[in-house]
């Protein structure tokens, strides 16, 4: 599909084909979104005995689940210091218990349903190739160690380049996202149960039951978990949704399936570089031994070249392995929260609606965390992370620097990005390429097939009206403000938005 790249996991399944909704229908809860966060919310809330209706847009193998690296860790992006000084000792210590059960959990949900998805314990190592990093090594391992986690330092890392010292994380684990979600669906699916795809939410209202509108049907529920990555809203009706989204920044990560002969160590390695690359080793009976890396993050929308980050990757993986060929790339977004944890929770004002977001690049520990904590809540079971995650917890210390910038970088796009202009005809827009340009002065996102016909959009973002950017490596067209993705030709790929550019015409 145009607007998303194939990872090596979408390359070797088989695709799901669960119909779309055709008619109206009542369930317990509707879960919108079919990632690792709305599928095992639905399987939680299936096996305690309520129906549940999982509606995903797309197909249960285009989510950003479907895009990540599969390392399982308890290591929270923004590290043990961090996390200590955001939210105290007390608190720190409970986001390191439940990251530690999310792993457990998806182990035992492996385990019970029977999935093969290629999971396996192994160690997970931070680690430098500064030395001016070492002190910073051991503050990193010694706050760890204060928060209950068991590690290690070494100056003998597995890899087959020059480092200085890591630190080891026992028992991390990793997994294949795709088989594993596939999995998931299909224990959900039957039994008053259901799961939809090619079923997009345009829009929720009324309290309980809450209606859940698609173009195909209407869905009343008791409660609605709004598992889309980012939470989808009209900011007209849920301004406490919104309020939850904008706390968390859209960023797009890059990875390359890489054949070496370099010598691959099982185990997850992550560096302390900024933005920081990610590697793992893959085994496919066919593919055989590749090595996963990613990286070279940026803010979503922001870069002014999308092939860039992925030659950024190859010198660095060309520069420490003996690269034989680059089979796989791909790249997808992830969202940053302004205080180093996600939001997971009832929206403030819609006791009814629940919301997951902001898991940095650590989406299926959270996802699962979210999964527990949602369904455990809409059981009224008690949960002790509620509070810790809530979307309404406020942090003014921690969150102020960055939710300032994000402001700012969102309010300069929203100023500036009126005068931006690419070309100034649409006779310079080359076949396969996008381009934002002025008509009678309206932006227009003009994207050139390769056949040579143009497909002319309103380049004005249907989510609160930022302009979009062309991104050239995923042929899609970017918001820069809180993470709205389109396909090339317009429609809602991902993020906050749920309408479509507007259809513009243009001569060819
Ligand atoms: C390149 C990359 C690598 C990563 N690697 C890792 C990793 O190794 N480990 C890790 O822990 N995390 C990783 N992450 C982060 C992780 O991918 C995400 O945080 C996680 O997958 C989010 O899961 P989710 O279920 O919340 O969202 P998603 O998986 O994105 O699922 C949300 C679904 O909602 C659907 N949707 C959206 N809007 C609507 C609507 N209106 N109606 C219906 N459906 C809708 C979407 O189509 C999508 O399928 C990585 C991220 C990136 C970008
Ligand atoms: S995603 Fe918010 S304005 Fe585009």
């Amino acid at each position: 599909m145009v607007g998303t790249s194939t990872s090596i996991w979408q390359a070797i399944a088989a695709p799901t084909t669960y119909p779309p909704l055709a008619r109206d229908l009542a369930v317990d809860v509707a879960i919108v979104g079919g990632g690792i966060t709305g599928l095992t919310t639905a399987l939680l809330l299936k096996r305690a005995g309520l129906s549940v209706a999982v509606l995903e847009a797309l197909e249960i193998e285009t989510s950003a689940t479907s895009h990540t690296t599969g390392h399982i860790s308890e290591v929270p992006d923004i590290g043990y210091r961090e996390l200590i000084a955001n939210f105290g000792e007390d608190a720190a210590r409970l986001a390191v218990q439940s990251r530690r059960a999310a792993i457990d959990r998806i182990a035992s949900i492996v385990q019970e349903e029977q999935i093969d998805c290629g999971f396996e314990y192994l160690p997970g190592y931070l680690y430098s190739e500064s030395y001016s990093d070492l002190d910073s090594i051991d503050a990193e391992a010694k706050a760890a160690r204060k928060l209950g986690v068991q590690v290690n330092t070494t100056t003998s890392l597995p890899l087959p380049f020059p480092t200085t010292k890591g630190i080891v994380f026992p028992n991390q684990a990793q997994f294949d996202g795709v088989a594993y979600v596939q999995a998931l669906a299909r224990s959900i699916d039957g039994g008053g149960s259901y799961v939809f795809e090619q079923t997009r939410v345009v829009d929720i209202s009324g309290d309980s039951p809450t209606r859940v509108y698609t173009r195909q049907g209407t869905i009343a529920a008791q409660k609605v978990v709004l598992a889309t990555h980012t939470p989808i809203h009209d900011i007209t009706k849920l301004q406490d949704v919104y309020l939850a989204a904008v706390r968390a920044i859209p960023y797009q990560s890059y990875v390359l399936g890489v054949k070496t002969t370099s010598p691959l160590a099982a185990g997850l390695f992550w560096d302390t570089a900024d933005p920081y690359h990610y590697t793992r080793r893959y085994n496919h009976p066919e593919l055989g031994e590749l090595l996963i890396v990613g990286g070279a993050d940026h803010r979503t929308g922001a870069a002014e070249n999308t092939l860039k980050p992925y030659e950024q990757l190859e010198d660095y993986v060309r520069s420490r392995y003996h690269v034989e060929s680059i089979p796989f790339r791909w790249s997808s977004q992830w969202f940053e929260p302004t205080d180093g944890l996600p939001f997971i929770g009832t929206a403030a004002l819609h006791p009814h609606i629940y919301l997951a977001t902001g898991f940095s690049g650590n989406g299926i520990s959270y996802g699962t965390i979210a999964a527990i904590t949602i369904s455990d809540s809409i059981l009224n079971r008690s949960n002790p992370w509620i509070d810790l995650y809530s979307p309404g917890r406020i942090k003014p210390i921690a969150t102020a620097a960055r939710f300032i910038a994000q402001n700012l970088n969102i309010s300069s796009h929203f100023v500036l990005d009126r005068f931006k202009r690419d070309v100034k005809t649409a006779a310079e827009i080359p076949p396969g390429s996008g381009k934002v340009l002025e008509i009678k002065g309206e932006q227009i996102a003009a994207y050139r097939d390769e056949s040579g016909t143009l497909h002319a959009r309103s380049a004005v973002c249907t989510h609160l009206g930022c302009i979009v950017n062309w991104n050239a490596a995923e042929k899609s067209w970017d918001c820069p403000c809180h993470g709205g993705r389109f396909t090339c030709t317009g429609e809602v790929l991902t993020g906050p938005q749920v309408k479509d550019l507007d259809v513009k015409s243009i001569s060819q």
